[in-house]
């Protein structure tokens, strides 16, 4: 793996899918190497990295460098582009290393198995294998940069001219390669004129709203204030919030959702207050063969993310920590799920199924 300083111009004739305008290219394929922008950098250093290996991929997927449900499913798709360009390569493999690497993000294991499918089809001849699933890839890719422009016209129908909007994690265009999901709606709603401002949480314990989602909003000019996670109940309590808008990483047939630890605490305090809490995901993050929340499988990560920060302990040394990287939210608290195709609402167990057949029918 090695790090690359390349210039706009060249960037721009790798780059395949057309990123949109203003965003940050969170990864670009050229045949043979993935290169990511190391989101473990940000903000203090804007460096990409040229992967050529589907291991370096995964790898850069556990350590977070590569994030966000649809922007590691992308990811990984274009990780087994790779491998498949090992003629001696176990794609079955790789692909199951592949989806190892992050579990609560079903994105993941979606595109990977939809490369695998193209790849394995009877008329696909050996030789043409490896150009097969990089199309494949390509084409996720795409297609996640056109959902998201569409899911963000749909939410910002929904979010008030003058609103604040509390937002948690990241969602933008570092967490799925095109606008964003949550953080597309934001955008969209401030492109449209609304008038409208973010708070971000932190997002304890990587702060992937204090480094990523302000420095996103920041390079847009949308106005933002960063809040501690646990302020965000007390703010909304007061009448400071007039949306919450999150992302997901599995929503299940129910319409249970699992996204970054804190989320659920969001959701009760808005429906506590009365405040509209709205879940935005492309249809690659509805698992309907999980049939709620308590099927989702809830990554658990290393103790020292949370005991330390940038190398330096922030508890006495032996403290035990606890790590889930994500929480459930019951359907209940969900107001609507936006995805590409609809603004659903409650009962989800409809909307979803019913959402997915048209997906099928199209
Ligand atoms: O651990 P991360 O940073 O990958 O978690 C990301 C989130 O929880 C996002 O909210 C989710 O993936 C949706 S991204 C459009």
């Amino acid at each position: 793996m090695s790090i690359v300083n390349f210039s706009t111009r060249q960037r721009r004739s790798f780059f395949l899918p057309s990123s949109p305008p203003g965003a940050v290219a969170a990864v670009e394929w050229r045949p043979c190497e993935l290169r990511f922008l190391d989101q473990t950098r940000l903000p203090a250093e804007v460096a990409f990295v040229a992967a050529r290996s589907y291991r370096e991929v995964a790898d850069a997927i556990r350590r977070l460098a590569v994030r966000g449900a649809p922007l590691i499913g992308i990811a990984a798709a274009y990780a087994l582009a790779l491998a498949a360009h090992d003629p001696g390569a176990d794609l079955r493999a790789a692909a199951d290393e592949l989806i190892a690497t992050r579990p609560t993000a079903v994105n993941l294991r979606w595109a990977v198995e939809r490369c695998l499918r193209v790849a394995g089809e009877p008329r696909v001849r050996a030789e043409a294998r490896a150009g097969i699933v990089e199309r494949e890839a390509v084409a996720i890719h795409e297609e996640q940069i056109a959902a998201d422009r569409r899911m963000g016209e749909l939410g910002a129908a929904l979010i008030p001219a003058g609103a604040t909007v509390l937002t948690h994690c990241n969602t933008g265009a570092l967490a799925t390669g095109g606008i964003g999901t949550a953080l597309g709606v934001i955008k969209t709603a401030h492109r449209q004129g609304k008038g409208i401002d973010v708070l971000v949480d932190e997002t304890r314990p990587l702060l992937q709203g204090a480094r990523l989602t302000a420095w996103e909003l920041g390079r847009e000019g949308i106005p933002y204030r960063v809040i501690v996670d646990a302020a965000a109940a007390g703010l909304i309590a007061r009448g400071d919030v007039q949306a919450v808008v999150v992302g997901a990483d599995r929503i299940a047939a129910n319409g249970d959702v699992a996204n970054k630890v804190g989320t659920y605490g969001l959701a009760l305090a808005a429906a506590a207050h009365g405040v509209p809490f709205y879940v935005v995901a492309p249809d690659s993050t509805v698992d309907l063969d999980t049939a709620d929340g308590a099927a989702i499988p809830i990554e658990r990560r290393d103790a020292d993310e949370v005991l330390a920060f940038g190398g330096a302990h922030t508890a006495v040394a032996g403290t035990g920590a606890l790590n889930p990287a994500f929480d459930l939210t019951p359907a209940r608290y969900v107001t609507a799920i936006v995805t590409e195709r609809a603004v659903l609402r409650p009962p989800f167990v409809a909307a979803l199924s019913s959402s997915a057949r048209q997906a099928v029918l199209r």
